[in-house]
């Protein structure tokens, strides 16, 4: 078989990988958990945040507290999913939804607002429709249209990227979304190249410091992963397979100066138990494996072990003077953490401390030996200064929060090298979401900025906050409030402009 031939049949894989008849729906049919999360919602404000979400809106001029530099400009770039119900139907997992891109506009001081629905097959076609057409999440809906690919179902609701002149709205298992930045309308499906056309182009993408992309996807079937090297504006470089063995969810990888890490938790899949999801087996008796790749060659040069654990998300990798390679990442001790993320759309919440997340970095010394480094406190979205990815950083921004809270309500930095840790606390009022770093002029990892949004639930509203990154307990120095609420997102990514 050459090349071709195999990149073909990893595309129909590829798409019949997803036609099982959920992604990840969890638990109760869909009307039971419309109605549940209707009843919780009355109870409990809180959950203001996985609310069904529909309005597109723009606000010319924020409310400011503080006051935001004169010379910090640009905009900060969200995505999540906020369409989660139709006709009383509501999805049985967060991960579920319609993505909506919210965009921040920071210019002179003043802050303004749009948000605007990603314009996928799936949005429109339910859109014109007024109803769900496809049962991918197994909820039960009438007469449901085939799913003849991935790209069928993307919500494009996990990142948002600027790639040159656009933004590329990310989801996991099928193609990026071209959206404009200044008017957030969609252009269409991303192609890199015909041979690539539906393939998963994950939501983690990773650019090096020249503004060269790379990103994986994963095809469950196969267990073949796709490598991607993109230039700054998007461009196909090369790319590469590599065989996993890996079945089941993978969400992020890491770079560093010369190689890529995919790191591969101990889950396999049961397709005897039900939906996507729900195959998705933990195995705390396995290791977590972590194949290290030549960014050369794109060949596995070699594969090593640690103990079971699960983990969404990675701060970065490096390699230290002597080989060894560390990276870092926020650690589950199981998957628990993926039925809690279900349970929320039917209204159940629980505490942190059900699907706790800590900093743990981890060492691939040259003879092979393998070192866990445990960071005290509850840890989830690591970001770190964009300019170090793939090269040694000291400090990781994460959200944290109380452990017996429901809610993630402060940020903070670790210090990796001496464990020191730099926090803020909104208060548990606030639904903290992911904060990210903003490099500006010389000196950027002295002078960087720290730039995040939360949900105040009690005044049913949203900000966004700016903090000096290197003295997050001194508070924000700046905040913006819109007059009402946005969803809870994933992830974002800030595009400095000139005025
Ligand atoms: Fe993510």
């Amino acid at each position: 078989m050459n090349r071709r031939q195999f990149i073909s049949q990893l595309g129909l894989i590829s798409a019949m990988g997803l036609v099982p008849k959920s992604l990840l729906a969890l638990g109760d049919t869909a009307t039971s958990t419309f109605e549940l999360f209707r009843q919780a919602l009355q109870k409990n404000p809180e959950l203001l945040g996985y609310q069904n979400y529909t309005q597109e809106r723009v606000v010319d001029q924020l409310e400011i507290e503080g006051q935001f530099p004169a010379d910090f400009n640009g905009r900060l770039f969200r995505n999540g999913p906020a369409l989660f119900e139709r006709n009383a139907i509501r999805y049985g997992h967060l991960f579920e939804g319609d993505g909506m891109i919210q965009a921040f506009t920071f210019k002179q001081g003043q802050v303004s607002f749009r948000n605007k629905f990603v314009q996928t097959h799936k949005f429109k076609t339910e859109q014109a429709a007024d109803r769900f057409l496809y049962d991918f999440s197994d909820i039960g809906i009438p007469n449901p249209l085939p799913i003849s690919s991935a790209d069928t179902i993307n919500p494009a609701n996990t990142n948002i990227l600027p790639v040159g002149d656009e933004l590329w709205a990310l989801w996991e298992a099928g193609s990026a979304y071209g959206v404009n930045p200044d008017t957030l309308e969609t252009s269409g499906v991303i192609g890199l190249n015909d041979q690539l056309k539906g393939m998963p182009f994950s939501a983690h993408p990773k650019v090096e410091a020249d503004g060269t992309i790379w990103n994986f996807g994963l095809d469950y079937g196969s267990g073949q992963i796709i490598i991607y090297q993109l230039n700054a504006r998007g461009q196909l470089k090369k790319y590469g397979l590599i065989d996993s063995g890996y079945h089941a969810i993978l969400h992020d990888f890491l770079i560093t100066k010369n190689h890529l890490l995919f790191i591969l938790p101990p889950l396999s899949i049961d397709v005897n138990a039900g939906s996507f999801m729900q195959q998705q087996k933990f195995d705390k008796n396995q290791a977590m494996r972590v194949l290290v790749v030549d960014k050369n060659n794109l060949q596995v040069k070699s594969a090593h072990e640690f103990p079971a654990c699960f983990m969404f998300h990675f701060g970065n990798a490096w390699e230290e003077k002597d080989g060894t390679l560390k990276f870092d990442g926020c650690r589950y001790p199981d998957f628990n953490v993926m039925t809690v993320l279900g349970d929320v759309m039917a209204g159940q919440t629980s505490p942190n401390k059900q699907s706790l997340s800590q900093t743990v970095v981890f060492s691939i010394h040259p003879n092979g030996q393998t070192k866990q480094a445990f960071f005290d406190g509850l840890s989830e979205f690591p970001r770190i200064y964009p300019s170090l990815t793939g090269l040694k950083n000291t400090k990781v921004f994460t959200t944290s929060g109380h452990p017996d809270a429901e809610t993630m309500h402060s940020i903070r930095s670790v210090n990796l090298e001496t464990g020191h840790i730099d926090l803020f606390d909104y208060g548990r009022d606030y639904l903290v979401e992911e904060h990210i770093v903003v490099e500006q002029g010389q000196k950027a990892q002295s002078n960087g900025w720290l730039l995040g949004t939360a949900l105040h639930w009690p005044s049913k509203r949203s900000c966004v906050s700016l903090f000096k990154a290197e003295n997050l307990s001194a508070g924000p120095i700046a905040r913006a409030w819109l007059p009402f609420h946005i969803p809870l997102g994933f992830h974002g990514n800030f595009k400095p402009q000139r005025v």
